[in-house]
C-alpha cells in the first residue's frame, strides 16, 4: 500500500476516469480528488505528481473552479490537460482568451522534441482538441512546446518548475501518441517507479472491502456476467465465507452457461445460492410478444425471486454490485433514451433495507475488470465473455417465448459460436436469433416449414454504434448448413447486414 501515487484533480472535465486510467496503464497509481482540494489534503498523499483535468468552464468566469495557487510552489510536477492548462495558466499571471477559430477534433500539431512530454515522438503529431478558449500569453518562465494552426500554446512548458500544459486532450484513443505523452511526464517529469499494477489494486480493494464492512455478511446478485462474476469472485477472497451470491438461472440463458457460471463459483469461500426459476419465468412470459413488456416482466419477476432469496437469508446490510465505470456513465444515457429499458440482472429491489453497497469495480474499465478477473483465477473464456442482455434469449426469440423455442436458439447459437471460434473472422459481439418467420424449405425428398434463424455478428468499441462484421461467406455458409441439418425445426439461416444505427445490436 506504499505505492507512489499520482493525484487527479477534477475540474468537471468529462475523461478524468481516462486521465486515471492511462495512469494505471503506465504503472503508476492514480487517485481522483476534487479539483478544490486542501493543499494540506493534497500535500498529506506525498503524491509524485498533479495532474489537472480539463472541464467545460471559462477560468474567468465567476465561480468557475479554481485550485490553491500555491500547489504550483510545492515542487511537486504538475500537467495541467484542457482547462487545466488553462487554470493553470491564468494562476500563475498568464493570459486565456477566447480563440479566433475553435478547435475541434483532431488536429495537426507540431512539437518541441526539447520538451520532455515529447521525448521520443516525431515532430508531427495529432491532438484531440476541444476548446473555444486558449492561452494568449504565456506566464513568466514558460515556453510554448507545441502549437497548431490556429493555436500557437497547444503545449506550454517550465522545465525548471516541472509544470506543463497541453491544450489538446492526451488521453484520448484520437490522440494516437498520447498515452506516451503522459508516460513521459510520469516516468521523465515525476521520476515514477512504475510500482503499481493490477496486484495492487486488488490488495487495496481487498483491503478497502474489510474495512468497510467489518465483520458482516454480503449479498450479491451475480447474474453470470463478467462484471458480477469478477466482484463475486473478489469478495470471496476479502471476506471468505460471508458473501452470499445469489445466481438467478431464469431458463434464458445460452447453452450450458448455467453449468459454467456454477462450476466457476466451485470451490471459492462463497455462498454460491443458484435459483433455478425457468419455470416461473416462462410463465410469466406465456402469451407475451411485444418485447418492453418481454423486459419489464423479466425485470420484477427476476427481483421478486432476488427478495424471497434474500429473505430467506435473513438481515443482511450490505449489498454488493458488480457496477463498473462505464456504467456510471452510461446508465444515464441508457435509462434516459428510452429506446430498450436495460434491466441488469444484477438489477436490486429498490426498497430493499440495505445500509451499504460494496462496489469494488467502480473505477476499473472493462478491459481492467478482465484483467482483475483472469488475476482471481477465473478462466480466460469466462472472463472474456460478450456482453449479454439481462433478459437474455427471451430478446433473442422474437414474438412469444416457449422452452421449445429457446432450446432451438440454443442450439442454433452454439453452432454459431462454435465456428465463429474455429473461424479466423473476428466481431466484437455475434449471436443466433430466432425469427418468428417461418419458411418452407425442402430436406430429403420432403416439404418442410420451418423456423427461420437470423446471424448477428457485430464490430463496434462501445456497443452505442456498430457495424455489422464482413465475416466470410464460407464461414456463413458452413455455419448456416450446420443449424439447418443439426437442429431440428430450423428451415432457413439469415445473416444481418444492418448497423447501428438505424438498427440495435440485440433484435428486440
Ligand atoms: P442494443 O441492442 O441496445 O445493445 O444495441 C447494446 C449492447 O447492450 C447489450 N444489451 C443489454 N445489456 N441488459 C444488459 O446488461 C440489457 O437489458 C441489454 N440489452 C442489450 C447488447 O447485448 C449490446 O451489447
Amino acid at each position: 500500500m506504499s505505492n507512489q501515487i499520482v493525484v487527479v484533480l477534477d475540474f468537471g472535465g468529462q475523461y478524468k476516469e481516462l486521465i486515471a486510467r492511462r495512469v494505471r496503464e503506465c504503472g503508476v497509481c492514480s487517485v481522483i480528488l476534487p479539483g478544490n482540494l486542501p493543499l494540506e489534503e493534497l500535500r498529506a498523499r506525498s503524491p509524485i505528481g498533479v495532474i489537472l483535468t480539463g472541464g467545460p468552464d471559462s477560468v474567468y468566469r465567476d465561480g468557475a473552479p479554481r485550485c490553491d495557487p500555491a500547489l504550483f510552489e510545492l515542487g511537486v510536477p504538475v500537467l495541467g490537460i484542457c482547462y487545466g492548462l488553462q487554470l493553470m495558466t491564468y494562476t500563475l499571471g498568464g493570459e486565456v482568451t477566447p480563440c479566433a477559430v475553435s478547435e475541434y477534433g483532431r488536429t495537426e500539431m507540431t512539437v518541441k522534441k526539447s520538451c520532455a512530454l515529447f521525448r521520443g515522438l516525431a515532430e508531427q503529431q495529432i491532438g484531440l482538441m476541444s476548446h473555444t478558449d486558449q492561452v494568449s500569453r504565456l506566464p513568466e518562465g514558460f515556453i510554448s512546446a507545441a502549437s497548431t494552426k490556429n493555436c500557437p500554446n497547444a503545449a506550454i512548458a517550465c522545465q525548471e518548475r516541472k509544470l506543463y500544459g497541453v491544450q489538446f486532450h492526451p488521453e484520448v484513443e484520437n490522440t494516437p501518441n498520447g498515452t506516451e505523452m503522459i508516460r513521459n511526464f510520469l516516468y521523465r517529469v515525476c521520476g515514477a517507479a512504475g510500482d503499481y499494477s493490477m496486484e495492487d489494486y486488488e490488495q487495496r480493494m481487498i483491503a478497502q472491502i474489510r474495512e468497510q464492512v467489518g465483520e458482516e455478511h454480503v449479498l450479491l446478485g451475480l447474474s453470470g456476467g463478467v462484471d458480477s462474476s469478477v466482484c463475486a469472485a473478489l469478495l470471496a477472497k476479502a471476506l471468505p465465507g460471508r458473501v452470499h451470491a445469489i445466481f438467478v438461472d431464469h431458463g434464458l440463458m445460452r447453452k450450458n452457461e448455467g453449468d459454467e457460471v456454477e462450476a466457476a463459483f466451485s470451490g471459492r469461500e462463497l455462498d454460491f445460492i443458484r435459483v433455478n426459476a425457468e419455470e416461473r419465468f416462462l410463465n410469466k412470459l406465456r402469451g407475451v410478444t411485444e418485447p418492453e413488456r418481454k423486459r419489464k416482466l423479466i425485470g420484477e419477476e427476476f427481483v421478486r425471486v432476488f427478495e424471497e432469496e434474500s429473505r430467506r437469508l435473513g438481515t443482511i446490510r450490505f449489498l454488493a454490485q458488480g457496477t463498473i465505470y462505464p456504467d456510471v456513465i452510461e446508465s444515464g444515457a441508457w435509462n434516459s433514451a428510452a429506446i430498450k429499458s436495460h434491466h441488469n440482472v444484477g438489477g436490486l429491489p429498490k426498497d430493499m433495507s440495505f445500509t451499504g453497497l460494496v462496489e469494488p469495480l467502480r473505477d476499473l474499465f472493462k478491459d481492467e475488470v478482465r484483467a482483475l478477473g483472469r488475476q482471481l483465477g477465473l478462466s480466460r473464456r469466462f472472463v472474456d465473455r460478450q456482453p449479454f442482455p439481462g433478459p437474455g434469449l427471451a430478446v433473442r426469440v422474437i414474438g412469444e417465448v416457449t422452452k421449445e423455442k429457446l432450446d432451438i436458439l440454443r442450439e442454433a447459437d452454439a453452432i454459431f459460436r462454435e465456428e465463429m471460434r474455429r473461424s479466423r473472422c473476428r466481431a466484437d459481439q455475434y449471436f443466433a436469433v430466432l425469427t418468428d418467420t417461418r419458411s418452407v424449405g425442402v430436406m430429403g425428398d420432403f416439404r418442410t416449414y420451418g423456423w427461420t434463424v437470423a446471424l448477428r455478428a457485430v464490430k463496434t468499441t462501445d456497443f452505442m454504434t456498430c457495424e455489422y462484421a464482413r465475416l466470410s461467406h464460407s464461414l456463413l455458409g458452413r455455419t448456416a448448413s450446420r443449424i439447418v441439418n443439426e437442429v431440428r425445426g430450423v428451415s432457413r439461416v439469415v445473416y444481418d447486414v444492418t448497423g447501428k444505427p438505424p438498427a440495435t445490436i440485440e433484435w428486440e
